[in-house]
């Protein structure tokens, strides 16, 4: 979604903001633009569509001391110059930068307009930019401070003022705002990989603060300018890590990272003399973690997904009724919070809106609620009870993969954990951790049928459907099959479990439409094999994801993908990982934006 960037300090600010929205075009975004304040001029440079336009109309050199950029994801207006940002004021004196949505714009708006303002663009976020212009009498942040407590919505804003150099002053509430340290230089950003290429230090704001920045200074307050004391952070991913790394996608390099981003999310984690799970950050005591009766997953998209496979495991290892529902229905349907329940908000980004307001929900019920997040210092794990990291290092495609595996690999530690403090033998527990350790050696051996999933692509590419199935604990896998199909290669994927085709679906079979079998060596298998043979009875092509050695099932399928024997309990991962390269290069043969697919942005920070 959109993402904001702040700058004061003597680098080319031409390049610095630029620089900066370009990292942050994983995000999704549908415009771009700058605005960079010298003596009493302010340039902006608008631009819709990619930031190379933008880069296009920007000129080699911007003399100034601040600005601001900004990569806009349409939500109010269409993507147009006009709509783009950062956005000015009458006297074209102040302007601003804005992510999140301002809920009493029209209001606002309707008033402005009434006292003669003329607006230049459809967006709510105009609004701000007329207020901090009509209300500023000599001093940004207290209009600033002034100005968001008319505001109802969400926001990240950053500001500046023509009258005001080498200043800028940002303001956060449920939109993530982040202040970058350097020497004699600071930034202010959505999102860190903005800044990840000049400083590591970085203070994250909370919602109620204000920041002001210049080159060497920062001064954080609430609204009332109360001064805040805020610690500075250390970020801990590297530039590298960010950029493609010699693949020719994002995507690419993070399928091909699992087998590394695996193992860190499980280092130190396995307590092998106990054969048990060892997770420091869920602040529960032994007693706590002992008397709990539920556990409750909430989560959006990819990251729900992997809640259900995890709520297969927790209900079958360590026998307590797991429930996993999606954060946007769980916020408004008033929510029972039951005696000794825990809550995991599952989510890579750890700013998902659904999640994130569903969480705040649940706590003001009384709910503990832990985090299961990638992105350290997000508003989800800042505000949770305690949780995991999952430490995948930067995720920057739009469809996730490594966050799944690594967020499973934080669930079934922790279903290792009271599952032994519960039934699992000592004997069963040192399986389980030996089968967890043997998974990213299991992914890498997935790997190395690339090329040969690449080829099936090429054959089941003009598939106008496809139906992913699967029984068991590798339901949810189809489920997120089909996301990732869907969502990079924009063919119609749903995931059933296998059984049910015969309940409805089964009407769609037949050539246009093949399906995609999981077929684990687990107890269920028979029994897909015998969904297998109702869709070829139909003339359904069949691909079957299924175990080596299986000849039944390589005889039966039109075409097979295998995959190692793992524990039973493992599949999960070695079905996920043939089915995300299968979405990455059935999109590549579509000549699919497979990083940044249409209408998709990385962080859902709206509703
Ligand atoms: C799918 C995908 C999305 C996210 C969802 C939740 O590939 O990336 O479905 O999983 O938007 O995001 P997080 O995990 O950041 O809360």
């Amino acid at each position: 979604m959109c993402g904001i960037i702040g700058y004061c300090g003597p680098k080319p600010m031409a390049n610095v903001l630029v620089e900066a929205l370009k990292r942050m075009e994983y995000r999704g975004y549908d415009s771009a633009g700058i605005a960079v304040r010298s003596g009493s001029e302010l340039t902006v440079i608008k631009r819709a569509g990619k930031i190379a336009a933008l880069r296009e109309a920007v000129p080699a050199e911007i003399p100034g001391d601040c600005g601001i950029g900004h990569t806009r994801w349409a939500t109010h207006g269409g993507v147009t110059d006009h709509n783009a940002h950062p956005h000015l004021d009458a006297s074209g004196k102040v302007a601003v930068v804005h992510n999140g949505i301002i809920e009493n714009y029209a209001v606002l708006r309707e008033k402005l307009s009434a006292d003669g303002v003329e607006f230049k663009s459809e967006t709510d976020s105009e609004v701000i930019a007329h207020l901090i212009g009509r209300l500023y009498e000599g001093d940004l942040t207290a209009t600033v401070q002034q100005v968001v407590q008319l505001l109802k919505g969400t926001y990240g804003i950053a500001v500046l003022h023509i009258d005001e150099p080498g200043t800028v002053v940002g303001a956060r509430n449920g939109s993530p705002l982040v202040l970058g340290i350097g020497e004699h230089e600071m930034f202010l950003a959505s999102d860190v990989t903005a800044i990840l290429g000049h400083t590591k230090q970085a203070i994250y704001l909370e919602d109620g603060e204000v920041v002001t920045v210049t080159a060497d200074e920062y001064r954080t307050t609430d609204l009332n300018d109360r001064k805040i004391d805020k610690n500075i952070q250390i970020i801990n991913w590297e530039l590298e890590e960010i950029e493609k790394g010699g693949y020719q996608h994002y995507m690419e390099k993070e399928i091909f990272e699992q087998p590394d981003s695996i193992t860190r999310a499980m280092q130190g984690r396995l307590d092998h003399e106990n054969a048990t799970g060892h997770l420091g950050g869920l602040n529960m005591t032994k007693k706590e973690l002992l008397d709990l009766e539920r556990v409750k997953i909430i989560a959006a998209g990819t990251s729900y997904y992997a809640g259900l496979v995890a709520s297969y495991l927790i209900e079958s290892i360590a026998r307590i009724p797991c429930t996993v529902e999606l954060a946007a229905e769980v916020r408004y349907r008033n929510p029972i919070v039951e005696r000794n329940s825990v809550y995991f908000a599952v989510s890579q980004s750890g700013e998902t809106a659904d999640t994130l307001y569903a969480m705040r929900e649940l706590q003001r019920k009384g709910a503990r609620v832990l985090g299961i997040c990638n992105v350290v210092g997000a508003s989800i794990p800042r505000e949770s009870d305690g949780g995991v990291y999952i430490h995948s290092g930067p995720e920057i495609a739009v469809a996730s993969t490594k966050a799944f595996t690594s967020q499973l690999t934080a669930l079934y530690i922790f279903t290792l954990l009271i599952a032994r403090m519960r039934h699992m033998s000592l004997e069963e527990g040192t399986r389980f951790v030996q089968a967890l350790e043997e998974v990213p050696e299991r992914v890498s051996e997935v790997l190395q049928s690339a090329p040969a999933i690449a080829e099936l692509a090429r054959k089941y590419h003009s598939a106008r459907s496809f139906l992913f199935l699967g029984r068991g604990i590798n339901y949810p896998v189809a489920f997120e099959g089909a996301l990732k199909l869907k969502e990079i290669s924009y063919i119609h994927a749903e995931g059933y479990s296998a059984a049910e085709v015969k309940h409805g679906p089964i009407a769609l079979i037949g050539p246009e439409t093949p399906s995609l079998f999981l077929v684990p060596d687990d107890a269920l298998r028979e029994k897909v094999i015998s969904n297998m043979k109702e869709v070829q009875a139909r003339d359904g092509r069949v691909i079957a994801v299924c175990v080596e050695g299986d000849h039944e099932v390589a005889a039966l399928a039109d075409d097979v993908i295998m995959v190692p024997k793992v524990h039973e309990l493992m599949y999960p991962f070695v079905m996920t990982v043939p089915l995300q390269l299968f979405a990455y290069y059935t999109a590549l043969e579509l000549g699919r934006n497979v990083d940044q697919p249409r209408n998709l942005a990385k962080s859902v920070t709206v509703e």
